[in-house]
């Protein structure tokens, strides 16, 4: 019986491929560590390691001891090689692109949907597997039923981080000259415009901002200050990690409360469960051996898929600006952090390399200087 026998035939090695192809998403999940196993993607990495400055000038590497001032001339000069010439090569960045869509699609995962949950589902969190949370009414409510951004392509695409190295940089309107800009963590904007800009498409908000930025919400004059700042949104994506860590669920219920209640015209999005993962396995198979990615460069990793062009702006992580001046940690509070304690999740002095590296070859813009024709980029910061 030919036919039988060529049936089973088929059988079987359809079912060797999906077991194939099963293995391989069981390696990317488990985050294979150290391991130089996944060959299939490591050209992009070979590159980000054969191009780096020849004597790993690594001011920021995590076994310094903590003591020694950190970033030093190298990284100066490394970062004033940024500023000059630029061009932007369109064929890494469509590789890139086909790359990530490997892992994840950013179409997709950047919200959960309607359709796939219901109110009292449980939810175990990204990171603290053994804790569980459940869809409350009001988060329901607020899934948006097709993602945010289906059918979005756009040019040119800002990401601002919130390094203070945009403090004096008048890179304002040059930010809201973008068709799409991105910024993380709800960071003002109103009172630092010349230096940020206004413009937001999506927003990024992780639950203890809601604590750190907004006091918890705790007097009616914080509650409006909350609303004032969603209402500059004015119909932006709110995106919101509910499932990263516990600890935030009382904190995002705050939140969705009053949205709904004052009916903001925000765009709510909340990320999918595999987001992360599948971030950090495109980024540890290209050998870029992260803990848990930034927001910066989650954001970056997703705007490869709706944007030609991207660049960055407000990412600095280091103490000193190339001219050996202080640096805040944000643009807009007092907070304090070290870059490369061993206990922080985020690995941002290697991120801030590879995105360096993406810049020269010409991947992606990192903005670093100041931005204004008026204010020369290479004057000293006390001349004034
Ligand atoms: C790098 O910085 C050092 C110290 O400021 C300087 O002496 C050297 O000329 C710089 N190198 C380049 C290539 O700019
Ligand atoms: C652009 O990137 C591609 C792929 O990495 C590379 O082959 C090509 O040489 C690059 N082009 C330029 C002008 O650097
Ligand atoms: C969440 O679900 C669990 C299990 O169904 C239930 O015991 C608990 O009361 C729920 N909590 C809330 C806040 O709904
Ligand atoms: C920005 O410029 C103002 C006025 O020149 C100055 O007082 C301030 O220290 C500068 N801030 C930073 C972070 O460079």
């Amino acid at each position: 019986m030919p036919l039988v026998f060529r049936t089973l035939l088929f059988g079987f090695v359809t079912l060797l491929v999906v077991l194939l192809i099963i293995d391989d998403i069981a390696v990317v999940e488990e985050e294979p560590a150290n391991a130089g196993h996944s060959k299939k993607m490591n050209l992009l990495i070979t590159k980000l390691h054969r191009t780096r400055a020849v004597p790993r000038a690594d001011p920021a590497s995590s076994t310094r001891p903590s003591t020694e001032p950190l970033p030093r001339r190298p990284s100066c000069n490394a970062s004033a090689r940024l500023s000059s010439s630029w061009t932007f090569n369109r064929t890494l960045s469509a590789l890139i692109r086909k790359n990530i869509l490997r892992f994840l699609d950013p179409e997709r995962d950047i919200s959960i949907l309607k359709g796939t949950l219901k109110p009292g589902d449980i939810i175990h969190y990204v990171f603290d597997r053994q804790s569980t949370t459940n869809i409350s009414e009001n988060l329901y409510r607020l899934l948006p039923t097709v993602s945010p951004m289906k059918n979005q392509h756009h040019r040119r695409c800002a990401i601002v981080g919130n390094s203070g190295i945009l403090l004096n940089s008048s890179c304002g309107p040059e930010i809201d000259s973008h068709d799409f800009v991105i910024r993380c963590n709800l960071a003002p904007v109103e009172e630092y415009s010349g230096d940020v800009g206004r413009s937001t498409n999506l927003v990024t908000m992780n639950p203890s901002v809601v604590q750190r930025a907004f006091q918890d919400l705790v007097s009616t004059e914080w509650r409006e200050r909350f609303l004032r700042r969603l209402r500059g949104l004015s119909g932006s994506v709110l995106w919101i990690p509910a499932f990263m860590a516990k600890g935030g669920e009382e904190r995002v219920e705050w939140a969705l409360r009053l949205i709904l209640l004052h009916t903001v015209d925000v765009r709510t999005a909340f990320p999918s469960l595999r987001l992360l993962h599948a971030v950090r396995g495109y980024w540890l198979t290209n050998n870029v051996h992260i803990k848990r990615p930034t927001t910066g460069l989650l954001m970056y990793t997703m705007a490869t898929r709706f944007c030609e062009e991207i660049h960055l702006y407000g990412f600095w992580p280091f103490p000193l600006d190339p001219r050996g001046s202080p640096v805040k940690y944000h643009y807009y509070d007092a907070l304090k952090y070290k870059y490369t304690s061993s206990s922080s999740p985020h690995t941002m002095p290697l991120e801030f390399r590879t995105l360096s590296t993406l810049h020269r070859q010409g991947a992606l813009r990192l903005h670093t200087g100041a931005c204004d024709a008026g204010r020369k980029p290479q004057t000293e910061p006390h001349s004034k």
